[in-house]
């Protein structure tokens, strides 16, 4: 609850109004409401000594990431990763931090915007639909997928991996943002074996990304499958 009274304390009524990156609007006082409640509810979210918030931050490292890296963070959700890579000052050229859920990037706004680094200017978040990533074409190096998982594939009677059409679309403007020797990989903390994991591989080798190998994390003492695709 420390955080809690925190973060409502950070949110009184005399802060300046935050501005959402992707539309460089200022929040209206109803979605700062609705941020506030979000907040309030899922505020572990931004208590960078949680349990999950470290273990994000260990997965910083097991990908490609220089100066030059473009990087999209699929389902962001309130920014973990981003705080993380911004308090370790992991090197970028830009981030896209993507999620259908628009409040939760007014959260993460708001969060990125009050750090101190001044790489949080190359973080930019963009709204998803069901059926588009949105990112821009040729545009992106490194995409991530954390703990997110609304791609997967079922299997049906006879046995095989289907991937809803709506989702292959979405998948398939990921494969039109990878640049060449652009990579996905998707993180997943399990107990789980990693090396056969069909429900989340066949939807990127579907579309014609290789699947170039599944590997076990133990950051904090967790276990974390690394699954990675190269374009
Ligand atoms: C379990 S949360 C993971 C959040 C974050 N990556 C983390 O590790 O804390 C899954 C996120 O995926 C987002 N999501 C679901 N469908 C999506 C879609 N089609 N495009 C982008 N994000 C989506 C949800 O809104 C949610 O924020």
């Amino acid at each position: 609850m420390v955080m809690q009274s925190r973060i409502q304390r950070e949110l009184g009524p005399n802060l300046p109004m935050p501005r959402s990156l992707f539309s460089l609007r200022p929040i209206s006082h109803l979605e700062l409401v609705a941020i506030k409640d979000r907040i309030d509810r899922t505020y572990l979210k931004h208590d960078r000594l949680s349990d999950n918030a470290k273990e994000v931050a260990e997965l910083l490292g097991t990908f490609r990431l220089d100066e030059k890296t473009v990087v999209a963070d699929i389902g962001c959700g309130t920014g973990y990763l981003e705080l993380a890579m911004l308090d370790r000052g992991s090197p970028f050229a830009y981030l896209f931090a993507v999620d259908v859920d628009s409040i939760a990037l007014e959260v993460l706004t708001y969060a990125v915007a009050k750090h101190p680094s001044r790489a949080r200017t190359r973080i930019q978040t963009v709204v998803s639909d069901d059926r588009d990533s949105w990112l821009p074409e040729n545009g992106v190096d490194q995409v991530l997928f954390v703990s997110t998982h609304f791609f997967s594939a079922t299997q049906d009677s006879a046995g095989s991996w289907k991937v809803q059409p709506p989702m292959r679309r979405y998948l398939e403007s990921i494969k039109r943002a990878l640049r060449p020797g652009g990579q996905v990989h998707v993180f997943e903390f399990t107990n789980e074996p990693c090396d056969n994991r069909p429900a989340l591989t066949e939807p990127f080798t579907q579309i014609g990304l290789r699947f170039t190998g599944a590997q076990v994390r133990l950051p904090a003492g967790n276990r974390v499958c690394q699954l990675t695709f190269d374009r």
